[in-house]
């Protein structure tokens, strides 16, 4: 029976696509479906070159890396973004070809797609109405049964908060595929394999190598890109701590202009930046 691959937030860490890429292909998983955040990163054009040009029948959904990177083409990034972030972003626009914005800028924000035995499956980055909105493994079902009810879906995969879980919400099943570049957890490369059952696949893969290679980029947080998501990620329990405290609390980004700033919202903020900006912890830490 064909199986679809899920690969999500890989975030141009190229080496941890390979080494996935070649699990994919060892076990003859026939179609894949890439689930947004491919960049920003490290390698962003080989990362997309790489996933553009596979040679069996690949989708691909948008995340808001993508959506970030596209409104720095077009001048229209978000104001009160942090220099660095605005850096990265610039940085890896830099690196995009007319042909790899084009690819983007076609990419939709969810995908419908009937899998064999588990049912109508429905893809999106974050949740089915919005490529930011936080959740976890841990956020009350009962909050949660409105994003999901009334879909036209048995599974809803999704990414975003870089942490794999398998749950329910009211009667849809609901899978996060965890990060392929940005893990939390113990350092590897996370992704989906979906068939008539749901495995959460975790591939090792040369993590000293990778670091090397990310290092030698010109990617303006290499190092800490290389320290912080490849060698040495944070928890899963350091995740929850970080998410779920500002699950569900809309788009932190889209009320960056309220005047009255809650401390919970600056938390959710320094969440949002968390993943954007993968290494601005350190340096905010030390600038504070
Ligand atoms: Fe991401």
């Amino acid at each position: 029976m064909n199986r679809i691959a899920a690969l999500y937030d890989i975030h141009g860490n190229l080496p941890a696509l390979e080494a996935v890429l070649e699990d994919v292909f060892r076990e003859g998983i026939e179609e894949i479906l890439v689930g947004g955040d491919v960049l920003p990163g490290p390698m962003p054009a080989e990362t997309l070159e790489r996933v553009r040009s596979l040679d069996r029948p690949v989708r691909f959904i948008t995340g808001n890396g993508e959506r970030d990177v596209l409104s720095v083409l077009t001048g229209s990034e978000p104001a009160g973004l942090p220099g660095s972030v605005l850096d990265v972003l610039r940085w890896v626009a830099g690196e995009l070809g007319p042909d790899d914005v084009a690819a983007l800028e076609a990419w939709p924000s969810t995908v419908l797609h009937d899998i064999e035995g588990l049912g109508r499956a429905l893809f999106c980055h974050a949740t089915p109405q919005s490529d930011t909105e936080i959740f976890t493994r841990l956020t009350p079902e009962e909050s949660l049964r409105p994003l999901f009810e009334g879909l036209d879906a048995d599974i809803v995969v999704c990414g975003h908060t870089h942490m794999q879980f398998d749950r329910m919400v009211g009667r849809v099943r609901v899978v996060n595929a965890g990060s392929v570049g940005m893990p939390f957890g113990a350092p590897a490369a996370y992704w989906l394999s979906l068939g008539a059952e749901v495995r959460l696949r975790r591939t090792e893969y040369d993590l000293a190598e990778a670091a090397d290679r990310v290092r030698r980029t010109a990617y303006p947080q290499a190092e800490e890109f290389a320290e912080r998501w490849i060698l040495r990620p944070k928890t899963e329990a350091e995740g929850l701590d970080a998410f779920e405290p500002v699950a569900l609390q809309g788009d932190p980004m889209a009320r960056r202009d309220d005047r009255e700033v809650r401390g919970d919202e600056e938390d959710a903020r320094r969440t949002d930046h968390e993943v954007r900006d993968p290494g601005g912890r350190e340096s905010r830490r030390s600038s504070s």
